[in-house]
């Protein structure tokens, strides 16, 4: 969700003006996918790089998600999404770390899209926390047992990735889930990301041929998962 500070300062605002405006447009994005019958959605809020940005700027990111796990929980879980969160949560604050664990526990009658908000996350952490994982278990430092270990295990790895804001880089995203995503950039800065920039990268994607290192697959994998 990048290009909020741009946003922001091309408006004469402060930074964290942006960040604001990007947490509408992700909500947007939210129901933009639950209407395309997108069954995975992975955004990155912040990094674990992200800390070194001016502590105000942090500080009013922290508020923002805290904000949103207060007034948008309940929200979510009527529209049919369920939420978790993937990075370290050590160094949270613990009433964002309790409100997090609510959020992800929250009964979600329907469910139709699973949102991953990535939250000091880094795609290098994951996969050290992964062998960790796998060295602590005893087990062979194997592709098979380190993919079994990895953030977002349990779902499907992602179909296509969206890098808004201009710059074509994944600046430590999944690396390890997006051996085989098709990439998408585009230069719409995330607060204008709207339904149209969704539907594009969406037909964009709908034209990409897809091999695996191998031949088309010739089955329907439906089910489109984004991240
Ligand atoms: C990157 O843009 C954006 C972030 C580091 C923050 C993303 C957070 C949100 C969109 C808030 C909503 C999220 C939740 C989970 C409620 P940037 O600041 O690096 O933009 P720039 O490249 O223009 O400086």
């Amino acid at each position: 969700m990048d290009g909020n500070g741009r946003w922001a300062t091309r408006r004469l605002l402060p930074r964290t003006a942006g960040h604001k405006f990007g947490a509408d447009a992700l909500k947007r994005l939210v129901r933009g996918c639950v209407q395309h019958g997108v069954q995975y959605l992975t955004v990155f809020a912040f990094s674990s790089e992200n800390w070194q940005r001016p502590a105000d700027e942090v500080g009013a990111l922290m508020e923002l998600f805290l904000q949103a796990l207060q007034r948008e929980t309940v929200e979510l879980a009527a529209q049919g999404v369920v939420l978790h969160f993937i990075g370290d949560r050590s160094p949270l604050h613990e009433q964002m770390r309790e409100l997090m664990t609510r959020a992800e526990q929250a009964p979600v009658d329907n469910p139709r899209l699973r949102l991953n908000v990535a939250l000091n996350y880094g795609g290098r952490w994951d996969v050290a926390q992964a062998a960790r994982a796998v060295q602590l278990a005893g087990l062979e430092m194997s592709e098979q047992n380190l993919a079994r270990h990895m953030c977002l295990a349990d779902i499907p790895e992602p179909d296509l990735l969206i890098r808004t804001g201009g710059d074509h880089r994944i600046s430590n995203f999944l690396l390890w889930q997006l051996a085989y995503t098709e990439l998408y950039f585009t230069s719409t800065l995330w607060p204008d990301f709207d339904e149209k920039s969704l539907a594009d990268a969406l037909a964009d994607f709908a034209h990409r041929e897809r091999r695996f290192g191998g031949v088309p697959p010739g089955s329907d994998d439906s089910g489109l998962r984004v991240a």
